[in-house]
């Protein structure tokens, strides 16, 4: 197999694009593709002050490592999440890459914030684990980039993820979810802009640009995403994508060019949160407040 580019050997087919890379062809692609989405999507300017979302995976260091090559300024915030073994595991992977490229690493555990780790949490809270660890995350780390001074919050969400999501959401029809389902959103008031550089960026492209790059990166999934939804729709686009490559990028691509048709109406009003002063569209508390306080109790609510 021979790099469709530069005819060297190729490490990586990517039926999607029609390629072959080498591995300097490979880091070469990424680095494009994330470049154009940020510039695309309007996602953040050099000027400003960035802050990566890092969970000790493949796609948030991979994304960390693209921005820094790219010229950007971006700083990552690691949460604790408090999960026996695995949190541990993925601490440290985060923090050995920032020590090695000296960049700045914020850590904040979620034991301290809210009283307890989400393996904790998910023993007192009603709910599965991972739609409460999402509350606890998105809450948590745009208190930390709204806090920091930051301009913009990225995650390391890749094409992979983002078709999944867009799945489940179809499967639902969540007009509401389909409407906020963008590479980029604004921010307003304490809620910090969104961006998502990656979402153009197969799984395997953002794997195989660590193993090129020589990023460490824990393998391990979170032990409560098993028999998770999102692993079984995965599992259903890459069947499809077996026999129909570039259906993933395709569904993407499209809905996209459609998503203006869920704008809601009326935009969502937000408040601040009696508690904690934090954005939320809650009445009263909001939902992490509320988890706070059934952590403090103690009891199942
Ligand atoms: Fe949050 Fe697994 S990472 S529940
Ligand atoms: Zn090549
Ligand atoms: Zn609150």
């Amino acid at each position: 197999m021979k790099c469709t580019i530069c005819k060297k050997p190729a490490v990586i087919k990517l039926r999607h694009a029609n390629l072959k890379l080498c591995p300097e062809h490979l880091v070469a692609r990424v680095e494009k593709v994330v470049a154009e989405t940020i510039k695309k999507f309007h996602m953040f300017t050099p000027a400003e002050k960035i802050l990566v979302a890092v969970s000790g995976g493949k796609d948030s260091l991979a994304l960390w490592e693209i921005l820094r090559k790219l010229g950007y300024r971006a700083d990552g915030a690691y949460l604790d999440l408090g999960i026996e073994g695995y949190s541990a595991r993925s601490r440290e992977y985060s923090e050995k890459f920032a020590a090695a490229r000296e960049l700045k690493l914020h850590v904040v555990a979620v034991e301290e914030e809210l009283g307890t780790g989400i393996d904790g949490l998910v023993r007192v809270a009603r709910g599965k684990a991972c739609s409460l660890c999402g509350t606890v995350k998105r809450y948590l780390l745009n208190h930390v980039a709204y806090e920091g001074g930051y301009h913009v919050l990225a995650t390391g969400h890749n094409l992979d993820d983002e078709a999944a999501t867009l799945l489940g959401n179809v499967i639902r029809w969540e007009e509401g979810y389909l409407a906020r389902q963008y590479p980029v959103l604004p921010g307003e008031g304490k809620l910090v802009r969104r961006a998502k550089p990656l979402v153009f960026l197969s799984e395997r492209e953002v794997a195989a640009y660590c193993v090129i790059s020589g990023i460490q990166y824990i393998y391990e999934e979170c032990p409560h995403a098993v028999g998770a939804r999102s692993i079984a729709l995965k599992h259903v686009l890459n069947k499809l994508e077996d026999r129909y490559p570039a259906t993933k990028l395709t569904f993407l691509r499209g809905f996209l060019k459609v998503r203006d048709r869920f704008r809601p109406r009326e935009p969502v009003e937000l408040r601040d949160c009696p508690i904690c002063g934090m954005p939320t569209a809650a009445e009263g508390p909001c939902r992490f407040c509320r988890l706070k306080e059934r952590v403090s109790h103690g009891a199942p609510a």
